[in-house]
């Protein structure tokens, strides 16, 4: 039976199963090093993550059901206002669970490094209170208890919200009959004194701490010591892949900060996290979509082989006042840009196409126009190809996928 055709709890079974397999195998690694061994470790590495791949495909299909039937809804008459603003939350919700999930997979494929820019945590937990809310059981209370003052941590901002979406949904789902979840943030100051009460890579210096608080069903020390294993899930077949608390530990770590658990059965759960603060101002929220501070001129050349991406950047770009044309790969825009490069004002390229790739196509660019002015669009976020391009002078990278407010600072930055 091909993967796709199996359903996720089945696939979720295999995989775990293969986990076991895999964990068997490398712990008789450890006695006989011997080659059969290696190979039949690797195999059942390799299906593993085949089988994962298969598994996700299942995920977005659900979350594609959701955009995909609440957009026909909303082009259907009869709805009221709010029963259209609740659709629209319902896309912008099943969205945000998309990029999650791909931003795991590049984590775990270890595709995706962090941009650590200052990041206003007040702003991130009031996003992601306001995601949760639209999403999880009407008896739960989300309550916000913000004292951090400045608020301002280094992080990658989407990296910290997905962390806080991951507890958020699991303090959610240990309140399977409602109750209360807190988010707070608090200033820390840690001396050397203090230091001694949290691992040895934990130095002093001024943190955020974020709380996430539930008073739902709380865990055992059994499951307390297990819950940041990969894989590692007390949920049914079919309703957890156990990889949430994993990315956030992982995510945690690669901060330089610390995660912590309270937990007891019957008594609810906290997870805090130390994150380093920032002593540099936030930018401004990209939250809030002010669309005076959006609008600019200009013409911008899109060249993405992806319709859907080229319809949504110039419907996108037409509305922020700019003029725009587009090209389906890298030779078209090459062709395209030999006659009109004197009125193209910037260029928005993506990486991975067919007939011309993104980094050719930036050097031909180049070539014809040195002064060129180029956006990289990729799915992955720093690496070393897109590295290597803004070494080679192009200007930024639109992390696909990207907000419209990211868009439009990026724009406006370039062409002011
Ligand atoms: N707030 C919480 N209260 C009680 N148990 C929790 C809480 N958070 C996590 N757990 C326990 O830790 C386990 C692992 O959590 P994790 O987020 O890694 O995976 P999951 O939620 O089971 O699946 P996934 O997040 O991949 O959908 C959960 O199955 C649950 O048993
Ligand atoms: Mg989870």
């Amino acid at each position: 039976m091909a993967d796709q055709d199996k359903s996720k709890d089945q696939l979720i079974a295999e995989v775990l199963d293969l986990r076991r397999k895999a964990a068997a195998l490398e712990e008789s690694l450890d006695s006989t090093q011997s080659d059969d061994n290696q190979h039949a470790y690797n195999a059942l590495k390799m299906e593993a993550i085949g089988r994962l791949a298969g598994g996700i495909a299942h995920d977005f299909n659900n979350i594609l059901t959701a955009i995909q039937g609440n957009a026909e809804l909303l082009q259907m008459d009869g709805f009221d206002q709010s029963e259209r603003d609740d659709m629209l939350m319902q896309i912008l919700a099943a969205s945000r669970r998309a990029t999650g999930l791909t931003r795991q997979l590049l984590d775990f494929a270890r595709k995706g490094t962090f941009q650590i820019v200052a990041v206003d945590t007040t702003t991130i937990i009031e996003q992601t209170a306001a995601l949760l809310s639209h999403s999880i059981d009407k008896r739960i209370d989300i309550k916000l208890d913000i004292q951090a003052d400045p608020p301002a941590i280094l992080a990658d901002p989407s990296q910290i919200e997905n962390a806080l979406v991951n507890l958020g949904m699991n303090a959610c789902d240990a309140m399977p009959d409602g109750g209360v979840l807190t988010l707070a943030t608090r200033n820390i100051v840690l001396d050397d004194a203090s230091c001694v009460d949290y691992p040895s890579e934990v130095v002093p210096g001024p943190y955020v701490e974020i709380c996430v608080c539930d008073t739902g069903s709380g865990m055992d020390s059994k499951t307390r010591s297990r819950i940041f294993e990969p894989f590692f899930t007390t949920k049914d077949v079919g309703q957890g892949t156990g990889l949430g608390l994993a990315s956030v530990y992982g995510c945690i770590k690669s901060h330089y900060g610390n995660i912590q658990v309270d937990s007891h059965p019957g008594r609810g759960t906290t997870f805090r996290l130390l994150l380093h603060a920032a002593e540099t101002a936030c930018a401004s929220s990209d939250g809030a979509h002010d669309q005076s501070i959006m609008r600019g001129t200009g013409h911008v050349l899109v060249v993405d082989d992806e319709g859907i991406v080229r319809e949504f950047l110039a419907t996108a770009l037409q509305k922020f006042g700019y003029s725009v044309s587009l090209c389906i790969n890298g030779a078209e825009a090459v062709e395209y840009f030999k006659n009109s490069h004197r009125d193209i004002d910037l260029v928005i390229l993506d990486l991975i196409m067919p007939v011309l790739n993104g980094p050719d196509t930036f050097r031909e660019l180049k070539a014809i126009d040195p002064d060129v002015k180029v956006l990289i669009s990729s799915g992955f976020s720093r690496n070393q190809s897109t590295n290597g391009l803004l070494d080679e002078g192009a200007l930024g990278l639109l992390s696909k996928p990207f907000r419209i407010s990211e868009l439009a600072h990026a724009l406006a930055k370039h062409l002011s």
